[in-house]
């Protein structure tokens, strides 16, 4: 099996804090990420997908396609949007980068799976520091 990943950049902003908790008990968990009036991040997002290459073209998709797919169904829908209140998918659950990147997944998973390809793992980048990565079921 090879392995493609492509990279894409997103600004978004939340807070994290869950509504049935005092201000204090969500400061207590969330520390300073649960200021009322929230924060932002310069996420990338880095997604990968496995497949064999095709023998007549030498890849496993065609990368157009691929940034394509990732930038409709998923970058334009996020990118400078409050993830807390501003995304469909995103209502309801507190914008962690665990919770961020399950949910994508969910988004993803069968746009991007094909006959020869499917989706191997999505890595979030909150900072430079702090990368969550998951590989969904
Ligand atoms: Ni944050």
């Amino acid at each position: 099996m090879v392995y493609l990943t492509k990279r894409f950049h997103f600004s978004a902003s939340h807070r994290l804090y869950r509504k049935e908790l005092s201000d204090k008990e969500n400061e207590k968990i969330y520390g300073k990420c649960s200021n009322p009036n929230g924060h932002g991040h310069n996420y990338i997002l880095e997604v990968t997908v496995t497949g064999e290459p095709d023998p007549q073209t030498g890849y496993i998709m065609d990368l157009s396609r691929f940034k394509e797919i990732v930038r409709s169904e998923l970058i334009e829908k996020i990118d400078h949007k409050n993830l807390n209140s501003d995304v469909d998918f995103m209502k309801g659950i507190v914008p962690t980068s665990e919770n961020i990147v399950t949910v994508f997944w969910k988004v993803l998973k069968h746009k991007i799976s094909f006959n020869n390809i499917k989706l191997h793992s999505l890595k979030l980048f909150e900072t430079e520091n702090n990368i969550v990565e998951y590989k969904g079921k």
